[in-house]
């Protein structure tokens, strides 16, 4: 068993997600003829243990910057936040790496300016955002959301950004628009899981996710570009991601390139993946368990050390009441 202890934080992997939740997207990898998870391993452990003897240091690190935002009273939550250190060293972001530390470790390079954002398919007004617009053409602002992965552990962290439904209004969808299809850039020069299948499992990049449109246009639905006050670096998805709160993780996709509107269900990444474990919905939902695990419960990641391992109650659309009547009379457990 592999135990990897972070640079900055004294949390394991082994601490926070269960070992059998954690190995099971490498199972599906392994599952579609993707070999070499052995020397994957390594190389993570490996970088892993050049960051411990400081080859991380403050200059070969992606630069932020503060921004300056709003702090909408309803956005700010009573519960802890988790440490920046372990949200910004504990990541899913396959196109650096499947291990957890690997996107901290392999994105640093990665260059987020110039960037272009292109909103187009079934609207009135197709548009295309450069990097300085991702910042000034809304008002931004703080959301504290929780962030609930479907390996079974969570997160309490401070987004900055502005709502999807400002930009998709922007571009005005026509009335045949009923979902939004989301995708991440296509750099393999900067991402290595992009380029290798041994780093990145052989998915079929770039990744995509998708919406209906009135979730995209509900008002929880976040387009981030900050977290943590500053601008996201990387490995968090920079310049800009979608954060889904009352949605499993991988709906949130990251470093997002381009943005349609469709008459049509989108082909999402997981769920072209492992159709019968993700499901093009994915809303938190404690009833409904993926096939191998519950979902009833969840590790709330904090700034507990290595003996918490304690566990909460998953609530209902992580707790996000609101979205309740975008499913009614919807049988969720069929529409996971
Ligand atoms: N977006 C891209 N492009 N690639 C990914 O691998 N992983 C998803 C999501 N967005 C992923 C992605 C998953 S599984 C989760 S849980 C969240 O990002 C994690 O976001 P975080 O690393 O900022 O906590």
């Amino acid at each position: 068993m592999l135990i990897k202890k972070t640079k900055n934080s004294d949390e394991t992997e082994n601490n926070v997600t269960d070992e059998s939740i954690f190995n099971d997207r490498r199972r599906i990898i392994k599952g579609l003829g993707f070999a070499g998870m052995g020397s994957l391993l390594a190389s993570s452990q490996q970088a892993h243990a050049l960051s411990l003897f400081g080859s991380s240091d403050e200059d070969s690190l992606f630069k932020t910057r503060e921004l300056s935002f709003s702090k909408p009273e309803k956005y700010q939550i009573e519960e802890p936040l988790t440490p920046e250190l372990k949200a910004t060293r504990y990541n899913n972001f396959y196109e650096f790496g499947l291990g957890k530390d690997d996107p901290f470790e392999n994105s640093q390079s990665f260059s987020t300016d110039p960037w272009k954002l292109v909103i187009d398919g079934a609207v009135e007004n197709p548009i295309t955002l450069d990097y300085d617009d991702l910042y000034s053409l809304f008002d931004i602002e703080e959301r504290i959301y929780r962030l609930r992965c479907v390996e079974a552990w969570s997160m309490v962290i401070p987004w900055v950004g502005f709502s999807l439904n400002k930009l998709i209004a922007k571009a005005k969808p026509l009335s045949k628009a009923k979902y939004v299809s989301f995708r991440t850039v296509f750099s393999p020069k900067q991402m290595p899981g992009q380029k290798s299948r041994y780093v990145g499992g052989g998915i079929d990049y770039p990744y995509r996710e998708g919406l209906r449109l009135d979730e995209a246009m509900h008002p929880l639905s976040f387009m981030a570009v900050g977290v943590y006050g500053k601008t996201l670096p990387p490995q968090n998805g920079a310049p800009i991601r979608l954060v889904m709160p009352w949605k499993y993780g991988f709906k949130s996709i990251k470093s997002i390139v381009r943005i349609e509107l469709t008459e049509d269900e989108p082909k999402t990444t997981w769920s072209m993946l492992a159709p019968n474990e993700y499901g093009f919905y994915a809303n938190v939902n404690p009833k409904v368990s993926h096939p191998r695990w519950s979902q009833a419960k969840e590790r709330r990641i904090t700034s507990g050390g290595l003996l918490n391992r304690s566990r909460i109650d998953t609530q209902m659309f992580n707790g996000y009441d609101e979205v309740a009547s975008l499913y009614s009379g919807m049988d969720l457990s069929k529409y996971y």
